[in-house]
C-alpha cells in the first residue's frame, strides 16, 4: 500500500457557471494566493489550480498529483491582455488562433517571458498557455491572481475527472478547496499546438480539432495519433507517460461491427469460464449485442462529442466495479473521433487487435 499522508481537511463547494458562489470564489482566490491549491471545473476536465508566479505552489501541484516535475503546467489566463505577461513573444498566428477558439478549449505553445518560475514550466523556454471559457474557472483565476497553473485533477496516471466525485478520489486531504461545478462538457483535455515551430504542429489532439485549426491557420502538421512508445523526449513531455490506463486489461477491437461483437463475445465466453471479470466500451448503436458482465455505451456514434465526454468516466467506472478483461471498440480518428482514439490508444498501452 502506498503511503498516504493526509495533511489537510479539503473543503468542498458546489456551484454553476449560472450561480457562481461569489464568497467561496473570494475564499478560493486568498487560498491560492496564499500558496494553495484548489481543484475546479474548465470546459474540458477538472483543473488541479495554483499560482503559475509561485514556485512553492507547482511543486505542491506536483507532489499532489504524485507527477513527475519535468512534466511542465499550463497556465491559465482570463485576459487577452494578459498572454504578454507569461509569454515572450505573440505571433500573429497566435492571435488569429485567440480571436476564433479563445475563450475555449485550446492551448498554445508560445516562448516564455523569464519571469515564469522553471517549477511551472518544468524548465522549457516555452510556455503552455489556455484562457478556458467555464465561467467559474474564469471568475477563480481571476480572483487567484490572473494566472492559475492547472494540470488535470487526477493523481498522475488516472483518467482525467470528468466530475468533482473523481477529484475527490484522487485529491482529498491533498488540497485546500474543490470546486464542483458538475459534470464538464468536454470531457478529454484541451487541444495543444506548438506556435514555436515554422509550421505549427498539434502536440494532443482535443475538441479544437486539425481541420478546425486549419481553417484558421491554413498549415497545421496535425502530429501522429500518438507519440511513438519509445520516444523518450517528446515535445509536450507529459506525451511520454503512461495515461489512463485502467486497473483491468484495455484492448480496442477494430472491425466491421459484426466481427468486433463477435470477437469481443468469444473472449468474454472463454473468460467468463476463467472466472474474470469484463467489460465493453460501446455505443447506442452496437450495445445490445454483447454479453459481457459490464457494457457501456459511450453515446451515438452520429455523436462523436458524446463519446469523447463519457470516455474517461467510463474507465474509471470499469476500475470501481471490478473489470479484469476490457474491450473497446474503436473510431474514425478524424475531427475529434481523432482525440478519443489518442486517449483510448493511450490507456489501452497502444494495444489493437483488427479482426
Ligand atoms: O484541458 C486541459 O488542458 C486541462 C485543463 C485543466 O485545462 N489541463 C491539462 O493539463 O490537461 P495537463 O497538465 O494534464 O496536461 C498538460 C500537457 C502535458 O502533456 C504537458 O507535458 C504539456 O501539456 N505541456 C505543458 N507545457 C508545455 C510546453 N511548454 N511545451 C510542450 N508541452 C507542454
Ligand atoms: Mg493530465
Amino acid at each position: 500500500m502506498e503511503k498516504e499522508d493526509k495533511r489537510m481537511q479539503t473543503i468542498y463547494t458546489k456551484m454553476t457557471e449560472e450561480e457562481i458562489d461569489r464568497d467561496m470564489i473570494r475564499r478560493a482566490g486568498e487560498i491560492l494566493r496564499a500558496g494553495g491549491l484548489v481543484a475546479f471545473p474548465t470546459e474540458t476536465v477538472y483543473g488541479l489550480g495554483g499560482d503559475a508566479f509561485n514556485p512553492e505552489s507547482s511543486r505542491r501541484i506536483y507532489a499532489a498529483k504524485g507527477r513527475p516535475s519535468d512534466n511542465p503546467l499550463i497556465v491559465h489566463i482570463c485576459r487577452m491582455e494578459d498572454l504578454e505577461r507569461v509569454a515572450l513573444r505573440v505571433p500573429e498566428e497566435a492571435l488569429r488562433l485567440a480571436d476564433a477558439f479563445w475563450p475555449g478549449p485550446l492551448t498554445m505553445i508560445l516562448p516564455r517571458r523569464p519571469e515564469l518560475p522553471r517549477e511551472t514550466t518544468g524548465g522549457l523556454d516555452t510556455v503552455a498557455v489556455r484562457f478556458p471559457s467555464n465561467r467559474i474557472a474564469a471568475a477563480l483565476i481571476d480572483a487567484g491572481g490572473g494566472f492559475i497553473a492547472a494540470p488535470s485533477a487526477n493523481r498522475s496516471g488516472r483518467p482525467s475527472p470528468t466530475l468533482a466525485r473523481y477529484c475527490r478520489e484522487d485529491l482529498d486531504g491533498r488540497v485546500e478547496m474543490i470546486i464542483d461545478g458538475g459534470q464538464v462538457g468536454i470531457g478529454l483535455e484541451s487541444t495543444i499546438v506548438d506556435l514555436t515551430e515554422e509550421v505549427p504542429a498539434i502536440l494532443r489532439p482535443g475538441f479544437v480539432t486539425w481541420e478546425k485549426l486549419c481553417e484558421v491557420l491554413g498549415r497545421v502538421d496535425a502530429g501522429p495519433l500518438v507519440p511513438e512508445e519509445n520516444d523518450a523526449a517528446p515535445k509536450a513531455p507529459g506525451m511520454k507517460y503512461r495515461h489512463y490506463a485502467p486497473q483491468g486489461n484495455l484492448t480496442i477491437v477494430e472491425g466491421t461491427p459484426e466481427d468486433v461483437a463477435s470477437y469481443i463475445n468469444r473472449r468474454t465466453a472463454v473468460h467468463r469460464r476463467e472466472g474474470v471479470r469484463t467489460g465493453v466500451i460501446c455505443t447506442e448503436e452496437t450495445k445490445g449485442r454483447y454479453e459481457a458482465d459490464l457494457i457501456k455505451s459511450a453515446g451515438s456514434r452520429e455523436d462523436e462529442n458524446s463519446v469523447a465526454r463519457e470516455l474517461f468516466r467510463i474507465l474509471r467506472e470499469f476500475d470501481d466495479e471490478g473489470a479484469e478483461e476490457i474491450y473497446a471498440e474503436s473510431f474514425a480518428a478524424d475531427g475529434i473521433g481523432r482525440a478519443v482514439m489518442n486517449r483510448l490508444l493511450k490507456a489501452a498501452g497502444h494495444h489493437i487487435v483488427r479482426v
